[in-house]
């Protein structure tokens, strides 16, 4: 990821040096309070929910200098009827020099890039990908480990629904962590994929993990079939204090957020002290910050 880098959608091309570099633009960011104004816009054109993602990417971007506008769905003509990729188009005649779109169609983003003038950052796309997130998960482990050690991750929840899982299972094997899944069979759907592991008891993977990383379950790509899995998830999978037992003292707890209570996990889990869903959210702004630093050539 550098000033050449047009579009970051996935991690197609990426190697662990390009991470690795990253990251140490990140840990630089984090000493800058504020930046001198650049002349650069930056757009967040965010047409499916976010809390996170958005805000951390506009704290960012003005702590890098950057001027700031916002779309979100409610106010956009996307609600008249408009594709996304006009919108896209017409917001890109408008000079900005990068875009970052959160939007629930699969892999268009991969589509429009190469038209589009201004640089594009996926801010999570259906359910193909969230590659930002998947690395300020990374930079967050690296950062509380102190370097890159051998960890096994265990991905418990609504997996098949997960942009956030998708990008791991790139991410995660590129930096040479080992992979699990559990969860409601329903809600897996990678047994093909040999590189997966697979645990049907919540506790045996808790004693095989060193990270435990839930995630939320995403009713909105569900069918509208009534589930058992949203149960079954409740009483076999959730981080609470008993589970969280066969989890090493060593071990963390992460999720990607927003967390739904008592669903995925418990208020004690996440007042673990193993826990690092807050340390998640302030590497976002300093990782999104390098990542927009380094496409757009701003020296940190
Ligand atoms: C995730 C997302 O929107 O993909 N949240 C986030 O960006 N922090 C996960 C989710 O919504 O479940």
């Amino acid at each position: 990821m550098n000033s050449t880098t047009r579009a970051f959608i996935d991690f197609e091309g990426v190697t662990l040096e390009d991470v690795e570099t990253l990251f140490s633009v990140a840990h630089r960011f984090e000493k800058h309070l504020q930046l001198p104004l650049v002349p650069h816009t930056l757009g967040l054109i965010f047409l499916e929910p976010s809390t996170r993602t958005r805000c951390s990417f506009e704290v960012a971007g003005l702590k890098l200098g950057l001027r700031v506008f916002n779309l979100e769905s409610a106010e956009s003509s996307v609600m008249k009827g408009e594709s996304l990729e006009d919108t896209l188009l017409n917001l890109d005649a408008m000079g900005p020099s990068l875009l970052v779109v959160r939007h629930g169609t699969k892999e268009l983003l991969r589509e429009i890039a190469p038209r589009l003038k201004s640089k594009i950052i996926s801010g999570g796309e259906g359910i193909t990908g969230h590659p930002t997130q998947a690395l300020l998960d990374v930079l967050t482990i690296y950062r509380a480990r102190k370097g890159f050690k051998k960890e096994r991750v265990l991905i418990i929840g609504d997996v098949i629904h997960s942009r956030v899982a998708h990008s791991h299972f790139d991410l995660l094997h590129l930096i040479g962590f080992e992979i699990a899944v559990c969860g409601p069979r329903e809600w897996l759907g990678i047994e093909k994929d040999s590189r997966i592991k697979h645990f049907s008891r919540l506790e045996e993977g808790l004693q095989w993990a060193t990270i435990a990383m839930s995630l939320r379950i995403q009713k909105e790509r569900h069918d509208k079939n009534a589930s058992s899995s949203f149960e079954e998830l409740v009483s076999s999978f959730q981080l609470n204090a008993k589970s969280l037992r066969h989890l090493s003292e060593d071990g963390f707890i992460m999720h990607p957020g927003p967390v739904n209570r008592d669903v995925e996990m418990t208020r004690e889990a996440m007042e673990d002290s193993r826990c690092l869903i807050l340390k998640q959210v302030n590497n976002g702004v300093i990782l999104r910050g390098a990542l927009m630093a380094s496409m757009l050539g701003i020296k940190i």
